[in-house]
């Protein structure tokens, strides 16, 4: 696997001995952590073939099967403050629609903030942990993507069947997971380049792509469900919120769940 995507990558990728295949971990995201407290370096990528404890947002677990899906994880250490990195959520999801539509042919969606999907079905997602050193500063970024391949329809859990999809369920055609994995590291690697010099065109790109904006949602925080129409994504990647009494909210990710009215992401 680790030579097939190396062979994949364009020439000018410059993080090719940067990248560790692994056939299982309990979560890329915590192991990339481990070796990003013992010094790997900016643009070190690690692959799974199958997670054991995959982590999704909010707690969440998220389903990481032998040979289903790509299971990736990029370390970034950018040297500035963790506020300046309210975006990169945005700016990785922009980076997957781009990475799955050279790939597979089509271009997902994204339901705020961090799923993407195809339709009312949930493809994949992405989880953007920082770890800050003791003055407070940026040590550590991690984007870890998981992207559901060849899965059937069958193959999914009867409790996702009506949730979840695959890239070869959607373009109706084989996905290969090795270009699909050096698809995801270069387009993150073109992320990377203008992370802070392009963040007002990468956010216009995921206002586009985002499949929230203009929808009546419910807003899930713990125990309250609150209705709302989402009118925008703010430069900070908030979600702009009116709610039904006139008020409007900038809602972070951080804190809460969003639903479609009439399902898991309407169309
Ligand atoms: C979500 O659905 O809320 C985000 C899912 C993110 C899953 C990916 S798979 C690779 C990386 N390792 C993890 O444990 N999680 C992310």
């Amino acid at each position: 696997m680790e030579n097939a995507i190396k062979a994949l990558l364009p020439a000018s990728y410059p993080w090719k001995n940067r990248l560790i295949c692994l056939p299982e971990v309990d979560s890329t995201n915590s192991r990339l952590k481990e070796l990003a407290r013992q010094g790997a370096p900016h643009g070190t990528v690690l692959i799974a073939g199958c997670q054991t404890g995959g982590r999704g947002r909010l707690g969440r677990g998220f389903s990481s099967p032998e040979g289903m899906g790509v299971y990736f994880s990029m370390l970034l250490r950018p040297d500035c403050p963790p506020q300046a990195l309210m975006h990169l959520t945005c700016a990785v999801g922009v980076a997957m629609c781009d990475a799955v539509e050279r790939i597979a042919g089509f271009r997902p969606g994204i339901k705020w903030t961090n799923d993407l999907v195809w339709g009312r079905k949930k493809l994949g997602g992405i989880l953007v942990e920082l770890g800050l050193d003791s003055g407070g500063r940026t040590d550590y970024a991690i984007a870890g993507i998981g992207i559901n391949c060849h899965q059937q329809i069958q193959d999914f859990p009867q409790e996702l069947r009506d949730k979840a999809a695959s890239l070869e369920m959607a373009a109706g055609r084989p996905v290969s997971r090795d270009a699909l994995a050096a698809s995801m590291a270069q387009c993150l690697y073109e992320m990377d380049c203008s992370l802070f010099s392009g963040k007002e065109a990468m956010l216009a790109r995921y206002r586009r792509d985002c499949v929230t904006i203009g929808k009546e949602i419910s807003l899930i925080r713990g125990e309250e469900v609150r209705r709302g129409a989402a009118l925008d994504v703010d430069g900070l990647g908030a979600l702009v919120v009116r709610y039904p009494d006139g008020t409007v909210e900038h809602v972070n990710s951080g804190e809460v769940s969003v639903r479609g009215m009439y399902g898991y992401a309407d169309p």
